[in-house]
């Protein structure tokens, strides 16, 4: 059954708690390129963030955080200038869910929505949740977290000097970026939905799946791939709708200086394959050279799910959601 080469990987959702202290580079020291690095409020600030995430422990509340008239001058800045582009930049699905968010947890421009209420939000709308985390974990750690639809999220916001793009996830990533399309139950065109299928399907993109024996687990021997493919889909993944190109990938749909970037002539666009896809380079602080193009999400998703399927697995796992655990099956 179970090899001891495999390392340790959570069981029980509350086993999460675990990834509070395996935070990569940034996090609350901050790098010295890093556009807060002189800035002694904003670091005093990123370090408030911080002890929240590390304390916080599966089943509270999230608490609820007081944004600075600063940081709400910042995301009004942000969220006024992505809500011009994303009528003509971003994919269908996303303009469809994004006046729900509006309506429903508090997305406004006078407004940083609070965590806990977007969580709630996402609970009912497709069974994810969200919990704090201080900066940035390995992919590991972030995928397996995707295998119990718990989605790590900062909570802090970038650097008022450089709204337009950012080094690393702030809550604008996550919540104009990431929250509409994992918000989003059943996109057109596919028949199982969320919970349909398999049953335990992570869903991104408006309709690209993987499932949790995919992305969040088998990914053990395999994330680097698994990883690159999460990259340049539900991260910068551009798609063609009606012939012309979209983005759907968060890291776009959160950067006004990215989002449009991405769509001009510059950088190179290549057809989504994950054979390819999986093991191309990419930076990961500034504009991406280049980005993957889905023909459609059902085509990616299964393209996808075929590339899976051939990674080679040491055991098989089931994920139980009446007691959101993960069950290590016997081949
Ligand atoms: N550049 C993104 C923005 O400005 C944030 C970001 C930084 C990011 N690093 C990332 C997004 C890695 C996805 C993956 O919003
Ligand atoms: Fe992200």
């Amino acid at each position: 059954a179970e090899d001891e080469s495999v390392p340790w990987f959570p069981r029980k959702i509350c086993e999460l708690d675990r990834f509070a202290n395996q935070i990569l580079s940034y996090g609350s020291e901050l790098d010295a390129d890093h556009p807060g690095f002189k800035d002694k409020t904003y670091r005093v600030r990123r370090k408030e963030f911080a002890d929240i995430a590390y304390n916080y422990k599966y089943g509270q509340p999230v608490p609820k955080v007081t944004y600075t008239d600063e940081e709400v001058k910042t995301w009004s800045t942000i969220f006024g200038e992505l809500t011009k582009l994303y009528p003509t930049h971003a994919c269908r699905e996303f303009n469809h869910i994004f006046p729900l968010l509006m309506d429903n947890c508090g997305f406004r421009q006078d407004n940083i929505p609070q965590m806990q209420d977007v969580s709630d939000f996402l609970k009912d709308c497709t069974g994810f949740t969200l919990r704090p985390v201080a900066g940035l974990l390995s992919s590991r750690d972030f995928l397996a977290g995707l295998a119990f639809r718990v989605f790590h999220s900062t909570q802090y916001i970038r650097h008022h000097s450089k709204p337009m793009y950012t080094p690393e996830p702030d809550i604008c990533h996550e919540f104009l970026g990431h929250v509409p399309l994992l918000a989003d139950p059943s996109p057109p065109g596919s028949s199982s939905g969320v919970a349909g299928g398999r049953g335990y399907l992570y869903h991104c993109g408006g309709g690209i799946y993987f499932t949790v024996e995919e992305i969040g687990l088998a990914s053990l021997g395999y994330i680097q791939r698994l990883a690159t493919c999460y990259w340049f889909t539900i991260e910068f993944g551009l798609c063609r709708q009606n012939g012309v190109l979209k983005a759907y990938g968060a890291g776009l749909l959160s950067s006004f200086g990215e989002l449009q970037y991405s769509l001009t002539d510059e950088p190179e666009k290549r057809c989504f394959d994950p054979a390819k896809t999986s093991v191309q380079e990419y930076p990961i602080t500034s504009y991406q050279p280049v980005y993957y193009i889905a023909d459609s999400f059902d085509d990616a998703k299964e393209k996808l799910r075929a590339f899976a399927s051939t990674i080679p697995r040491k055991f098989a796992v089931r994920y139980n959601p009446y007691t959101q655990s993960v069950e290590v099956l016997d081949n």
